[in-house]
């Protein structure tokens, strides 16, 4: 089955919300509590835009099957050529190359930004996520203990990162 990767477009913004949605209730990928709105996601990745950074979905028939971005991993100046990305497929598509697709993606469009280091913080219990990650060169580089709380248990973050 071919997987498009693309820019994403408002109008994928509700296919995205699915995949984010289910994140948050049943899973630690996302620290977020409560599901988002439909208009708050689409203020998310504007935002994202607006500052001039990719937005990119993958498309199999013609359906948002997953997505991807990065934006500023933190706001003081001297952080310009540091960005922390996300990358997501729908559950019921793991496995079938669309995070491949996605984060080589992302990747490429960092170098072409001229950006220097991309970092991801992937909840310690998301080990999928950690060795996805290695596969691309990302190395371990941190752990923040107890740094989250959801499902009544405390949370780690592993800290990931590739030099561009
Ligand atoms: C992590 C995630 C993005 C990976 O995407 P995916 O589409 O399932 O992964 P792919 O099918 O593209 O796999 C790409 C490569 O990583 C490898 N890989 C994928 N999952 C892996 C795992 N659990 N362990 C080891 N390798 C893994 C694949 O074997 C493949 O390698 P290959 O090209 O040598 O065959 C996806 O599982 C996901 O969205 N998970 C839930 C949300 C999430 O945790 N997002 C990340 C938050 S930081």
């Amino acid at each position: 089955m071919e997987i498009k990767i693309r820019d994403y477009q408002t109008a994928d913004c509700s296919a995205i919300l699915t995949i984010i949605n289910d994140a948050i209730l049943h899973s630690t990928a996302l620290y977020d509590y409560n599901e988002r709105t439909l208009a708050a996601q689409e203020m998310i990745f504007e935002e994202k835009l607006q500052k001039g950074f990719p937005v990119i979905v993958a498309e199999m028939n013609n359906e948002v099957v997953g997505f991807g971005y990065y934006s500023e991993f933190r706001f003081r100046e001297a952080y310009k050529f540091t960005v922390e990305h996300s990358v997501y497929a729908n559950k019921n598509a793991i496995g079938k190359g669309i995070g491949k697709l996605l984060l080589t993606e992302l990747i490429q469009l960092a170098k072409a930004q001229n950006l220097h280091t991309m970092i991801g913080v992937i909840d310690s219990e998301n080990t999928n996520s950690i060795d996805f990650h290695k596969r691309f060169g990302f190395e371990e580089v941190g752990f923040i203990k107890e740094s989250g709380f959801k499902f009544d248990r405390w949370l780690h973050s592993v800290i990931v990162q590739k030099m561009l």
